[in-house]
């Protein structure tokens, strides 16, 4: 292994010019780790929340700098101190979320209960745009919704990174779903298997949905005050973005609740199988190398990327 590697990192919060490519001293995989060597890591907006101060490093007690960022790693283990891997192993993780990640740089060391075998028919670029996006649409609908066959949802952002795994998830356990985006994204969101599309930009929502079991607010600030009118009552409105009081959900007649996103090398083995068996599909938008890695946050933070934007450590 060599004893140092390339990384994007930060010595500061701030804009995406903060981000810098060093030489650093390469990680070392401790117990029940995995030190994997980093082909591609996929951009979320929480890389550019965190890199500006305001995201998940609220919750950090102890920030030393120089941090490197990033928690969406494919790539292919160098060393293993788990008995689940072998030095080889084609693999991809949400990695240590929500501590430190660490996956814009050539190797990282991650724990085995974070990681999964890569889906045999991605390659590293759409390995990366996976897992945080794919859990947390999962997380959400299932484990906190309940989210069933028979039942309709209401998907908000549906063309973005989580959005669209969000429609093909929910279409593949049986639900019907009702899909916001802009009019540019029709055909996209259309083509995942959503039932029903609006464009948020000229039409309000609620004067065209009612009575769903599910909505999965995931953008819009306003959208949860409009969203708990188009709820049966009993229903779950299972939020990414924006704390929600305790209290609000009772006040309708629903069931409600902010969650966020865990990793699980268990659930990114049955993510896999679906997108190997064809049943999921992920979109990438554009690549960009790691030496424009400011241009990848640029690009997240304008809020339109229609599926995922993902970093190569190869280009
Ligand atoms: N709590 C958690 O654990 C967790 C996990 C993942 C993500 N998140 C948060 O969830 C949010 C979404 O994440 P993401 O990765 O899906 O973001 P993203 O990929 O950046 O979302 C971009 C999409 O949002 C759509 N959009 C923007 N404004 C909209 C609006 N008013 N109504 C409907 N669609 C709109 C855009 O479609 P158009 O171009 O058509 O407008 C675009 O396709 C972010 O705030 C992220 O930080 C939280």
């Amino acid at each position: 292994m060599p004893s140092h590697m390339k990384a994007a990192v930060i010595r500061q919060f701030g804009t995406a010019s903060v981000l810098q490519l060093e030489q650093v001293p390469c990680p070392l995989a401790g117990q029940d780790e995995v030190l994997v060597k980093v082909h591609a890591a996929g951009i979320n907006p929480i890389d550019f929340k965190t890199r500006m101060g305001t995201g998940i490093n609220r919750g950090w007690k102890d920030i030393r700098f120089p941090l490197i960022l990033g928690w969406d790693i494919s790539g292919i283990v160098v060393e293993s101190r788990s008995p689940r891997f072998r030095p080889g192993d084609p693999v991809f993780s949400l990695a240590r979320f929500p501590a430190i990640g660490g996956a814009y740089a050539e190797y990282a060391a991650v724990p085995a209960a974070d990681l999964a075998l890569k889906p045999q028919s991605l390659d590293h670029i759409h390995a990366a745009a996976t897992p945080l996006a794919a859990l947390t649409a999962w997380q959400a609908l299932f484990d906190n919704a309940g989210l069933s066959s028979g039942q309709t949802v209401l998907i908000h952002a549906a063309a973005g990174g989580v959005g669209h795994l969000a429609v093909q998830l929910a279409k593949r356990a049986g639900a019907t779903v009702i899909a916001t985006a802009s009019a540019r994204n029709r055909e996209f969101v259309l083509s995942l298997g959503a039932d029903q599309f609006i464009d948020y930009s000229g039409t309000r929502f609620e004067e065209h949905v009612r009575d769903v079991d599910v909505v999965f607010h995931t953008i819009g600030a306003d959208y949860r005050p409009r969203s708990w009118s188009v709820l049966r009552k009993g229903g779950w409105l299972v939020s990414i973005t924006g704390q929600m009081p305790d209290d609000e959900p009772a006040k309708f007649g629903s069931k409600g609740k902010f969650v966020t996103v865990k990793p699980s090398g268990m659930q990114l083995e049955k993510i896999a199988g679906m997108i190997d068996e064809g049943s999921l599909r992920i979109s990438v938008e554009q690549v960009y190398p790691i030496a424009d890695i400011a241009r990848a946050h640029e690009h997240v933070e304008q809020g339109r990327t229609r599926g995922k934007v993902v970093v190569s450590l190869d280009a």
